[in-house]
């Protein structure tokens, strides 16, 4: 097992009608000016917004709203944001949403307290020293914002997706009703469910073995979301399955299921370029390329893919040849993506990829040919690119 740091400060309030806390909560971390931040319209529907604003008022916190919040959240909604804190004083930052509203909570946090251009952190010019308080109402089980100390933003000069980790953006607190996700499109809870798997998974894979807690910790968030995820086809509004799949997201990016080891992340560079380029759901995309990732690489890990498909996917070990039971494996998961109608390839996700894109997803994702992505399986620009040929 490798050293490692466990941080995970955030503070979980989990369960039916937590959302009326949220006032008392942003109360508890020292905020009196609140900016409400939340996407396209989902919780103006469904009462949420009204609700979290009641809470508010009545623990006295001011409060000023900055809604609109696309998936994929863009940098150009984010500067208004900071613009708007300064000019009101907002001294606590909510997000009431998904990991797009979270995540744009977060790059605001970041960029009133900077000088300069809060792009810099995204492109790694500069690191944040500080940030204003997030808190988060979530209402998306998928991402992991909600504990994670990460913040994906778009620019649409470029249409570049990048990411900007640091501790100091880890929400104060997650308010996390699963209720709140019963109205949520089949397509959004399958793709979180996936996004979930993957953030499990990118971690699993790894050329660190001794980890046995984590591997069991692993294995266990993805069987009951694999199970919950199930259930959740037949009954949207099973409380049990709802709450499994919040709980289980938040835990497979807070850090617990990486501990000990280093991760293989080249699925979510693969689809962050995806999603920047053609906005599809981070979670099809992901379920979209894994495949496609999983046989390119497979040949150097078999025991690995083989233990993933014997521990998780009930496949029986072909002791004579571990490679069939690691393909098989990957067959495997597959097969589950379909089974909850995701998809396994860029048409199955709806793009179209002429050669000259996927040239140009790949140089992007390889930042321009200065970096290789991948644990399992050290990967540069033409690997992506054939990675990328395969999942057409
Ligand atoms: O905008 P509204 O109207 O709220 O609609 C949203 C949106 O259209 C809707 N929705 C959310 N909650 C709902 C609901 N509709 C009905 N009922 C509800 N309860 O769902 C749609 C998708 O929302 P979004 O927040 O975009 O989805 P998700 O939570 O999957 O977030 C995706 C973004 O997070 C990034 C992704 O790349 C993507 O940009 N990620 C962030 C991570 C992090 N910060 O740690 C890690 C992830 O790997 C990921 O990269
Ligand atoms: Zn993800």
């Amino acid at each position: 097992m490798k050293n490692f740091q466990y941080y995970t400060p955030t503070k979980v309030v989990f369960g039916k009608d937590t959302e009326e806390q949220t006032g008392a909560l942003v109360k508890e971390q020292g905020g009196s000016k609140v900016l409400l931040h939340y996407g396209s319209g989902s919780v103006k529907r469904s009462g949420l917004k009204d609700r979290v604003c009641a809470s508010l008022e009545k623990a006295g916190i001011a409060y000023v709203e900055l809604g609109g919040v696309v998936p994929n959240p863009r940098l150009s909604l984010v500067r208004q944001g900071i613009e708007l804190c300064r000019k009101e004083g907002v001294d606590f930052i909510l997000a009431v949403g998904g990991g797009s509203a979270i995540d744009s909570a977060k790059a605001i946090a970041y960029g009133v307290k900077y000088d300069g251009d809060v792009w810099d952190f995204y492109l790694k010019k500069s690191f944040p020293e500080a940030a204003a308080p997030v808190g988060v109402v979530l209402t998306l089980a998928a991402t992991g914002s909600e504990m994670s100390n990460s913040s994906v933003i778009t620019n649409e000069e470029g249409w570049l997706k990048r990411g900007c980790n640091s501790d100091l953006g880890r929400p104060r607190f997650a308010v996390m009703n699963p209720e709140l996700t019963y109205t949520l499109p089949e397509y959004q809870t399958m793709s979180g469910c996936v996004d979930i798997m993957m953030h499990t998974l990118e971690r699993w894979f790894s050329h660190e073995k001794d980890t046995e807690l984590t591997d069991y910790l692993a294995e266990s968030v993805l069987k009951t979301v694999m199970h919950a995820a199930k259930v959740l086809l037949k009954d949207p509004e099973n409380y049990d399955a709802r709450a499994e799949v919040m709980w289980a997201g938040s835990l497979s990016h807070n850090g617990l299921t990486g501990c000990g080891r280093d991760g293989d992340w080249a699925c979510h560079q693969l689809e962050h370029e995806l999603s920047g380029m053609f906005d599809v759901a981070h979670g099809a995309g992901l379920s979209a390329v894994w495949g496609s990732w999983a046989r390119y690489v497979c040949q150097s890990d078999v025991d690995r893919f083989a233990k993933l498909a014997v521990d998780v996917l009930n496949v029986p070990y072909d002791y004579a040849n571990p490679e069939r039971t690691a393909l098989e494996g990957i067959e495997a998961m597959e097969a589950f993506f379909r089974s909850i109608h995701m998809p396994v390839s860029l048409t199955e996700l709806g793009v179209q990829v002429s050669d000259e894109q996927i040239e140009e997803l790949a140089y992007k994702c390889s930042f321009q040919e200065t970096r290789t992505i991948g644990g399992v399986r050290a990967l540069g620009r033409k690997d992506m690119e054939e990675i990328y040929r395969m999942a057409r």
